[in-house]
């Protein structure tokens, strides 16, 4: 079967690093299309040049587009508690071999999807949604065109930056209400599912046994994550490498259909209302609620082995 043509975008961040070299060692599923970067766990211009530099590690060239600067509504509000500065924990990184892309996101993504026959490309989104939310209020065709739309994000009881919300959709709520408006197929893999997904000592001794640059540089961000939020989960959450796992192994997860909606204004801004207890059809969103986490990290562990950069 011919590889599935893949948009991922993302805001590096030390999972969505992951989730790109995740992307990039598994060609034979993933044609990475794009990548695209939004403000989100740090500004847009390190978001594109973490993408970048991720890519280079993998020893790639896949184009990097930088996008939104900031939410659409709300005040931007950043991880960089969790993911460092730089958004990549510390790690020591080479350097980028290609700037990004003159082209906007939001023009990319437009201009891409525009030429594309109908659900043709899946967009993989890993970050808050102001990019997707934007190209979908200017051109609402793009939708036609996008297979699925897979989505690390929300969650179907407590979040993690309020009790109410999760970082990607807090971030940008109504970016994350248009989008989930926009009548594509989704897929949500909110934190019910990551959080199973944790770099235990095991996992993290087996990724740091690996003999590969992108391997070593993993680990180096797993040891860089903040002590307190790694005790807190028995480990660092892979939250965005889940989403590109889903894309190559979904038999490693499993959910039902069932009504999202996005609280946009007040104390749990960001909140999504998940009608967990009454699943529905098809066309309502696929939330995913249990992952084989010693499946995916056994596939994350060869993948990352196999990456040469
Ligand atoms: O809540 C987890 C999400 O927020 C992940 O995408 C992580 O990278 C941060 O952006
Ligand atoms: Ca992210």
């Amino acid at each position: 079967m011919a590889a599935e043509p893949v948009i991922l975008d993302c805001d590096p961040g030390f999972d969505d690093a992951v989730a790109i070299l995740l992307a990039l060692a598994c060609p034979e599923a993933i044609d990475l299309v794009a990548i695209t970067t939004v403000a989100g766990n740090v500004g847009v211009a390190q978001t594109a040049r973490n993408a970048g530099v991720v890519v280079a590690l993998a020893g790639k060239t896949t184009p990097v587009h930088a996008g939104c600067p900031r939410p659409l509504v709300r005040a931007p509000h950043d991880a960089a508690d969790i993911h460092g500065a730089d958004g990549m924990a510390g790690a020591v990184l080479p350097a980028a071999t290609r700037p990004a892309e003159a082209e906007h996101a939001v023009d990319f993504l437009r201009r891409r999807l525009r030429a594309a026959p109908p659900a043709s490309i899946t967009v993989c989104a890993v970050a808050p949604l102001t990019n997707l939310a934007a190209a979908v209020v200017q051109e609402p065709a793009v939708v036609r065109a996008v297979r699925r739309l897979v989505l690390m994000g929300g969650a179907i009881g407590l979040g993690n930056v309020t009790p109410a919300a999760e970082f990607n959709l807090f971030a940008d709520p109504h970016a994350a209400r248009v989008v989930f408006g926009a009548g594509w197929p989704i897929v949500m893999l909110p934190l019910e599912l990551t959080h199973q997904a944790v770099t235990t000592p095991a996992r993290l001794a087996a990724i740091a046994a690996l003999d590969t640059a992108a391997a070593r540089t993993v680990a180096q961000m797993i040891r860089g994550y903040p002590e307190a939020a790694r005790a807190r989960r028995g480990g660092v959450p892979l939250h965005d490498a889940c989403a590109v796992a889903y894309l190559v192994w979904p038999e490693l997860m499993s959910g039902r259909h069932v009504r999202v909606d996005i609280v946009t204004e007040g104390e749990a801004a960001g909140r999504t209302l998940v009608d967990w207890h009454h699943p529905g059809d098809a066309a309502l969103p696929l939330v995913l609620e249990r992952i084989d986490a010693d499946g995916f990290f056994a596939r994350l562990i060869e993948a990352l082995g196999r990456l040469r950069g």
